[in-house]
């Protein structure tokens, strides 16, 4: 068995910064309503070519692998978490794995809303542990703009565009991944969910109809719902590993909205300035919200070798999950 360390961090942000004033031009908003009740300030949206979903998450990983000075042959496994593949068919994962020139690896997606880059670490983590990978990408990625109703001022507000990458190494040191826990329950998925899309009206039978795979979101009982699961999973996470919240030197939850960070830190034994935000200027990325916070941490020198790392996450299914490491470089 071997431990599975991050050894490389990197995000990629679109260039287009989107303001409160300007969504207040076509929804009935304002930047004071939206501060107070959510922290965003601006959020980042995808517009150009070249800004897609896949050339994101590979510009993100690149930065990853610079760091971790990995070459795109040495990989042999990337895992992207996103909801927003740039098609249907083939996967982000592919797509990805062809802009590296990563040719020996094995690439797959898996959606997991908002938690999809904690369900795509784990996944990398089980892979190297047991050996059947050495060198893997995890990547969270999403271009929730694509899927938002812009006419909603309850979710068009919330989210923006992202990619965060880790290049995670199989180790013989004690540091590393030390914890995964990733929960569900889809009873709740009615909660946060996309209004038709894909196959689920049978496009073929329904002729000319037109789509609307926009996202739906019953805000109020997500924020609840969001609060005692993160602390819930945060808390199983410290028993598991026999520590406090004074051990944790840094924690990085899902940037979904300041209030929902504040209470969740409050209801933990965390204190608020361990936790890591930048919710303030990209709003809610999805599944790139935690690798992209991850990266500018690290970027920041805000976490040291040996470090005790939480990361939390919470999105639509619902799911979530945390993961606790020991920083190995
Ligand atoms: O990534 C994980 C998934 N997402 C989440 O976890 C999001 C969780 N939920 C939230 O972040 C918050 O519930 C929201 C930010 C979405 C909404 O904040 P809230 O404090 O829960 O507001 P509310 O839904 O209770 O609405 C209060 C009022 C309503 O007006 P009335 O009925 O009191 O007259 C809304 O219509 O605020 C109104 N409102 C707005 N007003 C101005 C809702 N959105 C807006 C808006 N601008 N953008």
């Amino acid at each position: 068995m071997f431990n599975a360390c991050i050894i490389g961090t990197g995000s990629a942000l679109p260039e287009k910064a989107l303001l409160n004033s300007e969504i207040g031009e076509f929804v009935d908003t304002s930047d004071e309503w939206i501060v107070r009740r959510t922290g965003i300030k601006e959020r980042r949206i995808s517009l150009k070519e070249g800004e897609g979903t896949a050339d994101l998450a590979a510009l993100a990983s690149q930065k990853a692998m610079e760091m971790a000075d990995v070459s795109p042959e040495e990989l042999d496994l990337i895992v992207v978490g996103t909801v927003t593949a740039d098609r249907l068919v083939p996967s982000a994962g592919c797509m990805v794995q062809q802009i590296l020139g990563a040719q020996n690896a094995a690439a797959f997606d898996i959606s997991a809303g908002c938690s999809g880059f904690l369900y795509a670490l784990t996944t990398v983590k089980n892979a190297t542990c047991s050996g059947a990978c050495k060198t893997a990408l995890a990547i969270g990625v999403d271009r929730i703009s694509t899927i938002l109703n812009w006419k909603d001022r309850g979710t068009c507000i919330l989210l923006g565009d992202g990619a965060g990458a880790v290049v995670v190494k199989a180790s013989e040191k004690e540091t590393g991944i030390l914890s995964s826990h990733l929960k569900s329950d889809g009873r709740l998925w009615e909660l946060l969910y996309s209004k038709e899309g894909n196959s689920y009206v049978p496009e073929c039978l329904e002729g000319l109809k037109p789509k609307s795979s926009y996202l739906v979101m019953d805000g109020n009982r997500l924020f609840k719902k969001a609060v005692n699961s993160l602390t819930d999973i945060a808390n199983q996470a410290l028993k598991q590993n026999n520590l406090s919240g004074e051990d944790i030197s840094i924690l990085v939850p899902h940037q979904a909205n300041m209030r929902i960070i504040q209470a969740t830190a409050q209801s933990l034994d965390i204190p608020f300035e361990k936790f890591y935000i930048n919710v303030d200027r990209y709003g809610n990325t999805s599944s790139a919200s935690i690798p992209l916070a991850l990266d500018e941490a690290n970027r920041k020198g805000l976490i040291k070798k040996g470090d005790y790392v939480m990361l939390i996450t919470f999105g639509a299914g619902l799911t979530w999950g945390s993961t606790v490491l020991r920083w190995c470089f």
